[in-house]
């Protein structure tokens, strides 16, 4: 059981702040009707002082996130209406679209948490984002690798440096909440969502989602912190096939398994986050056995709250409370905050958020205890991270996102993610071979794939998106001024060309969450005719296949030389040729079972089928 988060000097205030309760109640209707200017500083000093002059609507506020694009034309509603948390969702950059410059994203925050202060108790905002290899949604930042990329180092003291520059890169934008790490355990690689994860086994979801949030919060939680999300409880990853919510096929769905696995399998992570003292934990939008975890009190209030001891934030997915069985709003809700959910992603429609929690306590349907020990664990988590002190972005840190010194931490990353499945003897190149190189397929020079989902926007997107080396840009790099030749094919593979060694590079185009659930896992015709015409015109080809998870690639590790699991790698593909060309030695290991056929999904360590090759694997050079 996890002691009590470091608790700030400011959580409980003067005995005298009781009494101010029944002043504050007589006077609101006049004073949040004329939403004072007032000077703007906050007008309580610790937690207890706070609750104690809230009345019931503005604790309501307090337990409401909206995306920012619901409010950016009407910021007065966050200070009358006291909104506790704006979000960007994927790619809601500033102005509502996706990209942006740092600048621009600081800027958005400060007029934001400017308004906020504005309120009658002039409470901070806290605000999240979903900055889950990097803080992918700005323009210019550092791209890691995605989570199974982290998980394939094997390197918990990497994850957590990667994750103490994230939390560096998404201050400098004076953010302060961030939707990472995804701590779930994938065991159907069919899943839009496996490459959130660290791998099929709880121990990597443990061990690096502990290293993770320690990156991104550090020792104790203060004005240096990001806010860490273990998410998405629980069993996220454990769905059934056939079972995904509205039209995905997995995702969202039905986890459906004895308690002994859930708390086998899935369940450890979230143990090893409340050791790590994760601020807060989301709840998945996915069932167990039937039941959604929305509104599941056994699971969210008497496990995860109660046994486990989590005394942070638990905060719901985008519109989760909707799909609640319910018959109004209000219904849903209230089955989502009796069961302990603490703050509500509504994302849009606020109004019916708060007026749903008021006229539910009102009704007595939902206790004010519940209200105030929501409100409570939201208020402690900001005078944790000293946000009544400093809630403006602290510019010394916006300078270096996107620096030479982060890029380079990634480009490790990535160097220490690359797999190796298969060398007949052709890795490591050597740069000043003298020998042609030939490189082609669709990801060779593209940067948005070579990053995946959850960059830039949501889905994520091909092209140059932000600023980074793709693959092709480091092969140039590395050979630049030697007597090696090195040509580009892209993907006309089809033209006469020969070389000494030919370098595909392909897999899948970027997806996120539902989106990429896949019945199939195969390589597109395309990638495997480029492949084929890559090794069919050169003397000896390599294979780097850039996807979110195991793909069908029996044929095509046949055509190849070599074969190189590459992952998502991010933003630094010099990463990748530092393997291909000797600088680092490949010392990246599966993180998940790869199967010889999707018929074998779910396929995982230990349930006695035989994979193409088992989790754990990796040659070394
Ligand atoms: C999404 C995802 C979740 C993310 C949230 C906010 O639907 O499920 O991982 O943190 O919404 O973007």
């Amino acid at each position: 059981m996890a002691g009590p988060r470091a608790a700030s000097a400011r959580r409980s205030g003067p005995l005298l702040a009781a009494c101010s309760a029944t002043v504050g109640a007589l006077l609101l209707p006049f004073m949040v009707a004329s939403a004072p200017t007032a000077a703007a500083a906050p007008r309580c000093d610790s937690t207890e002082d706070c609750l104690a002059q809230m009345t019931l609507e503005e604790k309501a506020g307090q337990m409401t996130q909206v995306n920012h694009t619901n409010v950016m034309d009407d910021k007065e509603a966050i200070a009358e209406y006291g909104l506790g948390s704006l979000l960007s969702g994927g790619g809601a950059g500033p102005g509502g679209e996706a990209g942006g410059t740092a600048t621009e994203w600081a800027d958005m925050y400060d007029e934001y948490q400017r308004t906020a202060l504005q309120s009658r108790l002039g409470i901070p905002l806290i605000y999240g984002v979903d900055a889950v290899h990097g803080h992918s949604n700005v323009v210019g930042a550092t791209v890691f690798p995605h989570n199974i990329g982290m998980g394939a180092t094997r390197n918990s003291k990497l994850v957590r440096r990667a994750q103490d520059i994230t939390r560096q890169e998404v201050l400098g934008t004076g953010i302060d909440w961030n939707f990472a790490p995804a701590v779930s355990v994938p065991r159907d690689d069919r899943w839009g969502r496996t490459y959130e994860g660290f791998g099929e086994v709880p121990r990597l979801a443990s061990k690096m989602g502990y290293a993770s949030i320690k990156g991104s919060q550090g020792h104790d939680l203060d004005s240096e912190s990001v806010a860490a999300t273990a998410k998405h409880y629980v069993a996220d990853g454990g769905t059934t096939w056939g079972t995904g919510e509205d039209d995905y096929l997995i995702d969202q769905g039905d986890a459906r398994m004895s308690e002994h696995e859930l708390r086998k399998i899935h369940l450890p992570p979230y143990r090893a986050a409340v050791r790590a003292d994760a601020a807060s934990v989301m709840i998945s939008f996915s069932s167990w056995n039937g039941l959604k975890m929305h509104q599941h009190e056994y699971l969210v209030d008497d496990v995860l709250k109660g046994e486990l001891g989590f005394d942070g934030v638990v905060i719901s997915d985008w519109a989760g409370v909707r799909q609640v069985e319910g018959d109004s709003y209000a219904d849903k809700l209230r089955k989502s905050i009796n069961a302990g959910l603490d703050m509500i992603m509504v994302p849009d429609d606020y109004e019916q958020n708060i007026e749903a929690i008021v006229s539910e306590v009102r009704a007595g349907r939902i206790s004010e205890e519940r209200i105030d020990d929501a409100v409570r664990r939201i208020l402690d988590l900001k005078f944790d991270q000293e946000l009544f002190d400093k809630p403006f972005t602290d510019r010394s840190y916006t300078d270096d996102i996107g620096s030479p010194e982060h890029r380079e931490v990634a480009r490790e990353a990535v160097a220490q993610s690359q797999v190796l499945l298969k060398n007949d003897g052709v890795l490591p190149l050597s740069p000043d071979s003298g020998k042609d190189i030939v490189v082609g397929g669709k990801t060779a020079d593209n940067l948005g794939y070579q990053m995946g989902g959850w960059s830039i926007s949501w889905q994520g997107s091909g092209g140059d998106t932000t600023e980074g080396t793709t693959f092709w840009e480091a092969v140039q790099q590395e050979t630049e001024g030697t007597d090696t030749d090195v040509e580009f094919v892209g993907t006309d593979t089809g033209q006469d060309f020969s070389g000494d060694v030919g370098i595909w590079v392909g897999g899948e185009t970027p997806y996120a969450e539902g989106f990429g659930d896949d019945g199939d896992l195969q390589l597109s015709e395309d990638d495997t005719k480029q492949l084929d015409d890559i090794c069919a015109k050169t003397d000896v080809c390599v294979a780097m296949l850039v996807s979110g998870r195991p793909l069908i690639i029996n044929e095509e590790l046949k055509t190849a030389d070599a074969f190189v699991a590459s992952w998502l790698p991010g933003t630094e593909g010099a990463g990748m040729t530092d393997v291909v060309f000797g600088h680092e030695r490949f010392t990246g290991r599966l993180p998940v079972t790869w199967p010889s056929s999707v018929d074998q999904e779910p396929i995982n360590r230990g349930d006695g089928q035989k994979p193409l090759f088992r989790m754990g694997y990796g040659l070394r050079n």
